[in-house]
């Protein structure tokens, strides 16, 4: 820009900084749809004032159910608001009142918001309600977040005569909300987006259908844990008698590809109608949101995946870590909330201080061993299930397989099964042994480590394959089990 712009840019910013200045004098000016909802409220709206009550993007269906609701009981339909771009930078009053602005009745906004993993509603994602609320006449604006302009929530603005009508509408819209509630008894994924500082969403996911017989753990662990977190569950009622207390929180620690994750889908799969809110990676940060709604949607759970991932990350609500803002989450809700956290980690020992500095919020730590040679036989029956493959290869196979895990087994039967397939024939005995031989092979340490095989930690190594993994330490102790180790809450003091 040269100088003579420069001070045309100067001069025209003042003039216009005169205009809004000078229109500013005669502020209260109606605009036709400000006219329009006056002689809706039947009074002199540039009085009256405005409440504004903001909740999470994810909300906007539940909000939108809740309205329609209280739509129902009488008013006028709902109408949009004309005047394009600038009233998404316009409040409910800036709608009204404005001296520059001839915002009018329009036609509603919609937009498709999901309601289930494989549904979505039309929702309002701008529109005015008119409202009667015990035969009193509301003005409600509906939005959604739209963090293109900054609005990181979605939001209503109440306009009402009296404060004690807007107080009763914002409590019955609230109780609604809960009641009608599209995320109540979903499987909810908690995604934030790295470049919008706290919003969250929540993602609808097809509840998993992993049968107990799918999962191959030694004897007695997978009961172990379905005991606790669907037992306690299920006797509900009579451990609330006997002053017993319902939230748990579970820790599932062992290596790489052993199944913590497939024992958290087979408890998906055994409590249908549960809420469940699952966060993995940087989406932890908003384990308040989840906790907030695992709350609200009781019974519920909160799976917190790969938790030692930022066991030491900063959290967003403070310099403290998140592991420390995700202990006390769990330890905010009340004892008798019928909520189940659970925690997965490769890497127990690096959640064992915190956990030792915040006892009580474990009441049951699991360790998901490697496969002893009994375990690593039967996954690889498993996962060669309908393949022209010998018994016998396959135990061999699972013989040689030593200190891999269940992950590694189906990764190894599908190499086979892709070697022959490029062959264009079907998978043999030889397929699998020669696919065994490549991921066996020094060369392939990496890939076996990837798949949570021929682990190089202490314990390790094939004379101890029967899960030495145990964490120790201070704050857990072994409870002997057949063929597994795990602890209960009464040794995490
Ligand atoms: N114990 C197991 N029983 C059956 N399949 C297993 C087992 N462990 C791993 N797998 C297979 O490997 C995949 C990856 O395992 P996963 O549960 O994600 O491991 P982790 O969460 O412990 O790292 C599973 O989806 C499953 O197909
Ligand atoms: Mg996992």
């Amino acid at each position: 820009m040269d100088d003579s712009a420069r001070e045309f840019v100067g001069t025209f910013q003042k003039f216009m900084q005169d205009v809004i200045n000078q229109a500013a004098v005669g502020q209260s000016t109606r605009t036709p749809l400000g006219e329009k909802l006056e002689a809706f409220l039947g009074t002199d709206a540039a009085l009256l004032p405005i409440v504004t009550h903001e909740f999470g993007a994810h909300r906007l269906v539940d909000a939108d159910l809740a309205l329609a609701e209280l739509a129902s009981k009488g008013g006028e339909p709902p109408i949009g608001v004309s005047g394009g771009q600038q009233r998404e930078h316009s409040s409910l009053s800036e709608l009204l009142f404005s001296p520059f602005m001839k915002f009018d009745a329009g036609p509603v906004d919609y937009t498709s918001e999901p309601d289930g993993p494989d549904s979505s509603r039309r929702v309002i994602s701008f529109g005015v309600h008119r409202l009667l609320i015990d035969d009193k006449p509301v003005v409600v604006l509906q939005r959604a977040a739209k963090p293109q302009v900054g609005r990181e929530h979605a939001s209503i603005e109440i306009l009402c005569a009296d404060a004690a009508t807007s107080t009763r509408l914002l409590a019955e819209f609230s109780r609604l909300m809960l009641e009608l509630s599209v995320l109540r008894g979903q499987v909810l994924s908690f995604t934030g987006d790295q470049y919008r500082n706290g919003s969250a969403g929540a993602t609808f996911l097809a509840r998993p259908t992993v049968t107990a017989d799918s999962v191959i753990l030694p004897p007695g662990v997978l009961e172990t844990i379905v005991r606790h977190v669907v037992g306690i569950g299920e006797q509900k009622a009579r451990l609330v008698e006997a002053g017993q207390h319902l939230k748990r929180g579970v820790l599932l620690h062992g290596p790489p590809g052993t199944g913590k994750t497939l024992t958290v889908r087979h408890l998906l799969a055994r409590t249908p109608g549960t809420t469940a809110v699952l966060l993995t990676g940087t989406s932890i940060q908003f384990i308040t949101q989840a906790t907030e709604l695992a709350r609200a949607m009781q019974p519920s759970i909160v799976v917190l995946e790969d938790v030692d991932l930022v066991a030491s990350e900063r959290g967003m609500h403070g310099p403290q870590p998140l592991l420390f803002a995700v202990l006390d989450a769990l330890d905010g809700l009340d004892g008798d909330a019928n909520v189940t956290f659970i925690l997965t980690t490769n890497r127990v020992q690096v959640l064992e201080r915190a956990l030792a500095e915040r006892p009580g919020r474990v009441d049951l730590a699991v360790e998901i061993p490697l496969p002893d040679s009994d375990a690593r036989r039967r996954l690889f029956h498993r996962y060669a299930t309908g393949l022209p493959l010998s018994p016998d290869a396959v135990d061999t196979a699972a013989d040689r397989a030593v200190d891999t895990t269940g992950s590694f087994a189906k990764e190894l039967v599908r190499r086979a099964v892709l070697t022959a397939a490029e062959a264009e024939r079907t998978v043999t005995d030889d397929d699998l042994a020669a696919a065994l031989d490549e991921l066996l092979a020094s060369s392939a340490q990496l890939a076996r480590n990837l798949l949570g095989g021929g682990s190089e930690s202490p314990g390790g190594s094939a004379g101890a394959e029967s899960s030495a993994h145990g964490s120790g330490g201070t704050w857990t102790a072994h409870v002997p089990g057949p063929g597994a180790s795990f602890t209960s809450g009464s040794t995490i003091e």
